[in-house]
């Protein structure tokens, strides 16, 4: 067996968790929004219908925030169209996916929806085909309170109160050619700033993200940051990143050591946003928004037979395994090692879509991804401690020799629990790890989850939606202060330890 030792310490802190990091994402996109949250004629809607089934698991994930309604399509999104009642809203043709948008889910029914899930919206404008006029007029409907063209509207609408929208983001991947309206970094940075300090004069504590970079690996990565951050500075609030992986050439070992890139990502990101910083001799600190990640690229090759012009269809609909998971873990541990530069996240997306979550006519299920996400937003608040793994090292084609164990310990006080997240990734034999408990004198294991499977390719389905599910089963315990625990070859664990009033409860 392999060994690794984790060193804490209850004083070396590196940050409150911002709840916002375990955000998602729902786009107008295949069957996200309908036969995803939405569909009336579904035995399983309520009386708006939104349906109760997925409702329910959006519920169980407690889900922070949730970004609307792209993504690239809100590059083309005319807002005006899918508000007002629904016998008047036009279909439109949408750029994006080559899709027809039908418009009978729209902004209040969103607002809707995220009330009754419990989600703040994050909201992103079209800064692709529009610009300040139309951000500056859907920000009147949204958080005016009335007595104006637009805020009146919505009140005509049926929404008396302001919606009250705090965290918006100007536009999305504006970096990318296949964006509607790409721009390039400084024709960027001009618009979304004009947008930015707009928006502000109206309602000035917005939470405002600008746009970074599609992924780490675009040709315009870090001069695209600069670019904007000089510009827009004072008057945004995070800068955006978003990532995807996927395992093409069928190599597990790199794969699962995708994260190593996250990791390199955001450093770069936080790194790039103190060099403005200092240049430009300002005080506050932007922060960042990984407001797009996940795995995606099963559906890829299905999704090139698809129709054009149609409505929903079975777009991006990965099925994903248990090595998807065991990287979706390793995501969030390296998310929650930022925690003090990257205060917002959002899974992308949530239900259908590349998503945690899949519907069909007779059901709602969860899929492998789903489980480490639960985790990590039911178990993982409170602090992150700087956490040091002395971890065995292996290697991969893409990265060279990695770490074959990612850790993170979560100090949630206020429930007198201490939360370690744990991904082994060696494809073979199982690793012991000790933590020398120190400042938790008295804390004991209260539950020791494990997420395994033999087949790295395992899925879960709606005939057999119990095929990758965690279990309370893994071996650890704590003696002299010291907690060793067995973490099996290919799993992800959540080990929760407690005072010892609180175990066992
Ligand atoms: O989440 C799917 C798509 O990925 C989004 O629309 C876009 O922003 C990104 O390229």
């Amino acid at each position: 067996m392999k060994k690794a030792k984790i060193i804490i310490d209850k004083d070396f802190i590196l940050s409150a968790i911002d709840p916002r990091v375990y955000g998602s994402f729902i786009e107008h996109l295949g069957r996200a929004v309908y036969e995803g949250i939405y569909q009336p004629e579904s035995p399983f809607a309520d009386e708006q219908g939104f349906r109760k089934d997925t409702m329910a698991l959006v519920k169980e994930l407690q889900v922070p925030i949730v970004r609307y309604p792209g993504g690239n399509f809100v590059s083309g999104f005319c807002w005006e169209d899918s508000v007002g009642p629904k016998e008047k809203r036009p279909a439109r043709v949408d750029l994006a996916w080559q899709v027809v948008e039908s418009n009978q889910f729209g902004l209040n029914e969103f607002c809707d929806w995220s009330k009754k899930a419990g989600s703040d919206v994050m909201m992103a404008v079209n800064l692709g085909t529009r610009g300040v006029a139309e951000a500056l007029n859907l920000l009147e409907y949204c958080n005016f309170k009335g007595g104006t063209k637009f805020s009146d509207m919505r009140r005509e609408h049926g929404y008396e109160q302001p919606h009250n929208i705090r965290t918006w983001c100007l536009g999305n991947e504006m970096d990318g050619p296949w964006q509607t309206g790409h721009k390039t970094a400084s024709e960027y940075a001009r618009i979304a700033t004009e947008t930015a300090r707009a928006m502000r004069s109206m309602d000035p504590d917005l939470e405002l993200v600008a746009c970074g970079s599609s992924s780490s690996h675009m040709p315009t990565f870090g001069t695209w940051e600069t670019t904007v951050l000089e510009e827009g500075y004072d008057a945004i609030n995070y800068i955006s990143m978003h990532q995807y992986y996927g395992n093409r050439e069928d190599d597990s070992a790199s794969f699962l050591a995708n994260n190593v890139d996250l990791d390199e990502f955001i450093t770069n990101v936080a790194a790039q946003c103190d060099y403005v910083k200092g240049k430009l001799h300002r005080k506050k600190n932007i922060n960042i928004s990984l407001d797009e990640w996940n795995v995606w690229y099963h559906s890829n090759e299905q999704d090139k037979k698809l129709e054009k012009w149609v409505q929903k269809p079975h777009q991006l609909e990965d099925v994903y395994n248990f090595e998807d998971a065991l990287l979706v873990g390793s995501m969030l541990i390296t998310i929650l090692r930022h925690a003090d530069r990257v205060k917002m996240a959002c899974m992308a997306q949530l239900v259908n879509v590349i998503a945690p979550i899949m519907t069909s006519d007779t059901g709602a299920w969860r899929q492998t991804i789903f489980y480490p996400y639960l985790h990590a937003s039911t178990f993982g608040k409170g602090t992150v401690l700087n956490t040091l793994v002395q971890s065995p090292l292996y290697e991969t084609k893409k990265y060279g020799e990695v770490p074959s164990l990612d850790c993170v310990a979560v100090d949630h006080e206020e429930h007198g629990e201490l939360v370690v997240f744990a991904v082994n990734k060696d494809l073979q034999e199982d690793t012991e790890i000790t933590l020398d408990l120190r400042q938790y004198a008295g804390y004991g294991v209260k539950e020791h989850i494990t997420m395994c499977h033999e087949n790295l390719k395992a899925v879960n389905t709606e005939e057999n939606p119990g095929e990758v599910t965690p279990r309370a089963d893994g071996v650890s315990k704590v003696e002299g202060g010291v907690l060793t625990a067995v973490l099996k070859s290919k799993s992800w664990n959540v080990i929760r330890l407690a005072k010892p009033d609180s175990c066992g409860q």
